[in-house]
């Protein structure tokens, strides 16, 4: 359920008007809903209910400090794959019980950072990651708790750039090769195995290849089990798709996604721990805009918005299609016009949808963009020097600012000219 609707002809955000948040904090902006974070995590906790697990929150999705203290507050984990993550989910009072580190190229500073936390788990992509981590535990006098990430061989992922778990990606270990590996992990000082570890993709929409990858790691864990192994945990990952579109399919619902993983899972004695980043935000946020210009062209009618590529890039780096409505809904019958919609940069990719139906657009109307809570702000940047899109998170009838737009002199300031120039 989406708390971005309208009323009274007004796109509301929870119970506070697009357009009141526009004109006090200006447009481009972010704008989540605490109501429908908290909704989705408590289904998502609701669907895993019947396993003894842990939601590590998937920080990446939408790393503000504001969300992850309200995922805090509400019982979950984190999974990082930075020490800049881990920074954050640290002081946000997320427990570091509750962390789990992932990523295929963790570095020694950033190895050591999570060990001084002594966070929960380790998801271990490779032996040098591994031989790396036994080392610098040693050397602190700590042990390592880890899960190697098996890359299963499943191919699943809404788009070919976030499909994970193929043997050709980079991601994990080969499953053929995880009992030489377990093997030996068990061998170096300071590790300790407790689990396997599998993310095969995201924005995944169908149950299938999820059931596949997860009786593989079964397998697996049956295997390792039986060379002495004492495997008690399976961090299953995230990647379970949301509904884009209205028009679109809905992916399988939380529900049905833990009710396979109980079923499948059954009688193992395994704690499941999930990733979950889109899930949890993705439908919570909306990328809010303003009409810069409408352009008629000879083939083609542009609108022309505030935001771009800079600020939200996921159409323009997995042709994603995110829905696209006016603030101020237009009367029944009013005329419609077919648009591409566009921002200001100077790059074709710069396109957030092609040949969209609206109600007819004029210059200043405030767009929505929809489905924007998850990699969105997180994937912004200041190309063209735009500053970075500032964040508002609203409840009911109030919101807070929980990212600023940097002022063009905060840009500059962090930029230096050698005095030899
Ligand atoms: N765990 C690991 C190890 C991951 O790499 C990811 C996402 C997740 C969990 C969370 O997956 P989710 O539940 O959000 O699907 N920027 C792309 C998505 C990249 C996903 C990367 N990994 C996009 O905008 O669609």
């Amino acid at each position: 359920m989406r708390h971005f609707t309208y009323q009274d002809g007004q796109m509301m955000a929870e119970n506070i008007s697009l357009s009141t948040i526009a004109e006090q904090v200006g447009t481009p902006t972010y704008i989540y809903s605490t109501a429908t974070i908290k909704r989705h995590y408590h289904v998502f906790a609701k669907a895993i209910s019947g396993m003894d697990n842990l939601i590590a929150y998937s920080v990446k999705a939408n790393s503000n400090l504001a969300i992850l203290s309200l995922l805090a507050k509400l019982g979950a984990g984190a999974d990082v794959v930075s020490i800049g993550e881990l920074t954050r989910a640290l002081a946000a009072g997320i427990s570091p019980g509750k962390i789990v580190f992932s990523g295929v190229g963790k570095t020694h500073e950033e190895l050591r950072a999570a060990l001084n936390a002594n966070i929960l788990q380790f998801n271990v992509e490779s032996l040098p990651e591994l031989h790396a981590l036994s080392a610098i535990a040693n050397e602190m006098g700590k042990v390592a708790r880890i899960a190697f990430r098996i890359n299963p061989d499943v191919r699943a992922g809404g788009h070919e750039k976030i499909s994970t778990g193929q043997a050709e990606n980079k991601f994990g270990i080969n499953i053929d090769l995880a009992p030489a590996a377990y093997a030996e992990a068990a061998t170096l000082p300071a590790i300790e195995i407790v689990g396997i570890d599998m993310h095969i993709g995201s924005q995944i929409d169908t149950l299938a290849p999820f059931e596949q990858a997860l009786n593989k790691g079964i397998e697996l864990i049956k295997t390792l089990r039986a060379n002495g192994h004492d495997i008690r945990i399976y961090d299953f990952g995230g990647g379970l798709g949301i509904p884009y579109s209205h028009d679109e399919n809905t992916p399988p619902l939380p529900e049905l996604y833990g009710k396979m993983i109980e079923r499948v899972t059954k009688d193992l004695d395994l704690k499941m721990i999930f990733e979950p980043g889109r899930v949890i935000v993705g439908n919570a946020g909306v990328l809010l805009a303003k009409t810069i210009y409408v352009k008629k062209g000879s083939v083609r009618n542009f609108v022309i918005l505030d935001a771009a590529m800079n600020d939200l890039i996921r159409p323009a780096l997995y042709a994603s299609h995110h829905d696209i409505e006016p603030v101020t809904l237009h009367a029944n019958g009013a005329p419609t016009q077919t648009y591409d919609i566009v921002g200001p940069i100077c790059e074709s990719s710069d396109t957030f949808a092609k040949q969209y139906d609206l109600p007819e657009v004029s210059t200043g109307d405030l767009m929505v963009i929809h489905s924007a809570g998850a990699y969105g702000a997180v994937q912004s940047g200041q190309y063209n020097t735009r500053p970075l899109v500032p964040e508002v998170l609203v409840s009911d009838d109030k919101y807070e600012i929980i990212r600023n737009r940097p002022s063009i002199e905060d840009i500059l300031k962090s930029e230096n000219i050698p005095d030899w120039i």
